[in-house]
Formats: C-alpha cells, sequence, structure tokens
C-alpha cells in the first residue's frame, strides 16, 4: 500500500497566495463590476528590460540554427553566467567568490527548499515569526516538525518573534541552533538588516557551528547607502552562510525564472561521526543529480540584466517600483497608518487600524476598497494585527488604492 508523506497533512491546507487567490476570485465572481486593485502577491508587472529582452530573443534563436543549437547545459549554470555575476555582483562589494561557488537555479523559493536536502533531519533550525512561508512548510514537509500548536508555531522549530519592538530583526535564540534563515531587505516587513545586526548572527555562527540561510532576493531594492547587500561584507560569513538571489524582483523573472546560490567551499557541516563535510560538495551532488539547469536563453537574459544598458533599465524599473512604495508609504502615513518598511523593500508593512485582525483587515480591505493586500498573520503568529502592501503594481493602481484606503478609513 502507498502512503504519503503525512508531514504534509500538518500544513494548513492552502498555501498562502493560492488562498488569497481564491478569496479574491469568490468575490470578483460575485461582484464582477469591481475593479480589483492587487498588492497581494509580491509578483512583478513592469516588462523585461529591452536589454534584456533582446539578449533572450537572440539566444532562442541561437537555439534554432544547427551550428549554434544547444542540449543541455551544465548543471550548475553557464560560465558566462556565472563570470558575470562574480564580477558584477560581488567584485564591487569587495567580495571574492570562485566560479565552483555559484550555482544557477530557477528560483530562490526553490533553492530555499531545496537545500534542506544536504542537512539532517536532527537539525534544529530557527526561522523569524513573520517569515516567507516557505522557510516554514518546507521543513514541515521534510519532518523536520510535530503538529502546529494552536498559536500556528510547529513543535520543534524555534521561532524568533519579530516585533516593532526588536525593530523587526530576529534576536539570538535562548536555546542552540544549528541552521538560522535571515532574509534582509526583509519579506514581509520590508525592513533591512544593517551591518552590526549581520554581524550578530555571523559571529553566532561561527560560535555555535551553524549554517545561515541568507535570502537576499530583494537587495537591489535597497536604496539608503552604508546597508550591506550580500552577508559576504561581514567578516567571517564565507565560512558559515549560504547565500540566495534572484532575478525575479530584480529584473521581472518571475514568470521568466532565474536565480543562485552561493555555497562557499568554506562551508562545512558534521558528520554524526564529527567529520567536516563542505555543503558546496553535497550541494553540487544534489543540483547535478535533481537538476538539470536554467535554459540557455534565460541565462543569457540574466547576463544581460548585467550589462550597461541592461542594469541602467534593471534600475530604472526598481525606481519605478520604490516610487510604488513611497506613494504608498506617505499616504498611508498621512492617513494615520502606522507604516514600516517600504524605503529599502518593496514592502510595506502597516499595522491593521483599531487593532483589527490581519484577515478582518483582509476582508475589510478587499470588500469596502477593492483593494487585495496580503495579511500578516499569513506569515507566522507575530504577523497578527498587521497587513503587507506590495509596491509591483502600475503607479496609477497604486495611486488609486492608496486613494480608496485613505477615504474609507
Ligand atoms: C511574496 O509575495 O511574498 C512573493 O511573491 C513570494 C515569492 O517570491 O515566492
Amino acid at each position: 500500500m502507498a502512503r504519503v508523506n503525512e508531514h504534509y497533512l500538518k500544513l494548513s491546507a492552502g498555501y498562502l497566495f493560492p488562498e488569497i487567490g481564491r478569496r479574491v476570485r469568490a468575490f470578483a465572481e460575485a461582484n464582477p463590476a469591481a475593479k480589483i486593485v492587487r498588492l497581494g502577491i509580491g509578483d512583478v508587472t513592469r516588462p523585461l528590460p529591452p536589454a534584456v529582452l533582446k539578449a533572450f530573443h537572440d539566444a532562442v534563436s541561437e537555439l534554432g540554427e544547427e551550428k549554434t543549437f544547444m542540449g543541455y547545459g551544465p548543471e550548475q549554470g553557464y560560465g558566462f553566467l556565472i563570470d558575470t555575476i562574480i564580477e558584477k555582483a560581488y567584485a564591487p562589494l569587495g567580495i571574492r567568490l570562485k566560479p565552483s561557488e555559484i550555482f544557477v537555479s530557477d528560483g530562490s523559493k526553490c533553492d530555499t527548499a531545496n537545500i534542506l536536502d544536504i542537512f539532517a533531519l536532527d537539525n534544529r533550525v530557527a526561522i523569524a515569526d513573520p517569515v516567507y512561508p516557505v522557510y516554514n512548510d518546507t521543513n514541515v514537509m521534510v519532518g523536520r516538525s510535530g503538529p502546529p500548536d494552536e498559536r500556528g508555531y510547529y513543535q520543534g522549530i524555534v521561532y524568533l518573534p519579530c516585533t516593532e519592538g526588536n525593530g523587526f530583526f530576529p534576536a539570538l535564540p535562548k536555546e542552540r541552533v544549528d541552521i538560522v534563515y535571515l532574509c534582509s531587505p526583509n519579506n514581509p516587513t520590508g525592513m533591512v538588516a544593517d551591518a552590526r545586526q549581520l554581524k550578530m548572527w555571523v559571529d553566532y555562527a561561527l560560535a555555535n557551528d551553524a549554517v545561515i540561510f541568507y535570502d537576499a532576493a530583494y537587495e537591489a531594492f535597497i536604496t539608503e547607502p552604508g546597508y550591506p547587500h550580500s552577508i559576504y561584507e561581514i567578516e567571517g560569513a564565507g565560512r558559515c552562510a549560504i547565500e540566495f538571489r534572484s532575478f525575479s524582483k530584480t529584473a521581472g523573472f518571475t514568470g521568466v525564472r532565474c536565480a543562485f546560490a552561493v555555497v562557499p567551499e568554506e562551508v562545512s557541516a558534521k558528520t554524526p561521526s564529527g567529520d567536516r563535510v563542505p555543503l558546496n560538495r553535497l550541494w553540487n551532488r544534489r543540483q547535478t543529480t535533481k537538476f538539470n539547469g536554467v535554459s540557455y536563453p534565460v541565462q543569457k537574459a540574466a547576463a544581460a540584466v548585467y550589462s550597461a544598458e541592461g542594469w541602467r533599465q534593471t534600475m530604472e524599473t526598481i525606481e519605478y517600483y520604490m516610487g510604488n512604495a513611497g506613494v504608498i508609504r506617505e499616504g498611508l502615513k498621512s492617513a494615520g497608518f502606522t507604516v514600516y518598511g517600504g524605503v529599502n523593500a518593496p514592502y510595506i508593512w502597516l499595522k491593521t487600524p483599531g487593532g483589527i485582525s490581519s484577515w478582518e483587515f483582509f476582508d475589510k480591505l478587499l470588500t469596502g476598497c477593492h483593494v487585495v493586500g496580503t495579511p500578516g498573520s499569513g506569515f507566522g503568529p507575530s504577523g497578527e494585527g498587521f497587513f503587507r502592501l506590495s509596491a509591483f503594481g502600475s503607479r496609477d493602481d497604486i495611486a488609486e488604492a492608496v486613494e480608496r484606503i485613505r477615504k474609507n478609513y
């Protein structure tokens, strides 16, 4: 008799964003005249930068010619993209990486989930609360937790509340942990970590032989100078951290799919008998076995993001989204809302008015203003009483949404 992976049954019925989608579709069907503004899931709306699109087209054409056709590429990614990443994304930060330390993939969502393959189940994992739900749910799926308690905390996972009181940055845990997920700029709170905060975690990881999973998918949205764009800007991180970056939000690749993980050769973990094994070796083994790489045209398009033209166009789009973030932030602030984020990240984290619950506010916003956002509690118990708005819409839609919210509250 085939049996299911019972750990899946511990999870709440649906993943957060499809659940929101379901509720919005039901509302739209019942109210066909409503012009709904969607600021829920952080999905980009601006087209690909022209220089990126051209590289994409050219590479597709190459596949149509016998002389330039390609089949399987390297599972780790083509050298042209890896070298470009090293030179354009890391060298300017003073970070030196080897090509063998970069693994191109089809997304950071998959990478942050798949990385669990190479870690023993009995590692103690710490995640922030609220958090990008993938970190929590994938640990439950692999069987690292017991059932959730009445608050929604899964037994066996260490939760690090991020609240107004601690500036939405996780404090060090009281108990020892082996793996910690950090995300900066943060999804969902829109806050960015400074070097001192990251150093605290790097020092902790080095002292406790722990590994940091550093999700930097939104680093390109940091607008203020002085904030680290990579964990490797922090001394010692090259010995304890794996970094995840993505072209999704940076360059409009949520549909195209391209990202990469940095697994430095010096980062290692122990076998039960105490031998050290470089994680780079295991990740390489995992990827070459379970993954056949990202398509050639997509990697060509990704490399073009870093061309002079491509980068200028990419930054224009980011400035557009961050302009949207400013409109939401300032508009809601002047309407009396308490708002966070939106300065170095495309997310605004607002306090629900009058202390109503996140889902109650979601319903009010949907039915009263025809605006969709994401309830904070969907990101974890400490997100209760908060609400996330994404800045990835069109400027007109964003202005309209802010106006409707201002009028109704
Ligand atoms: C979000 O809205 O949090 C993101 O779009 C989810 C993701 O990047 O997978």
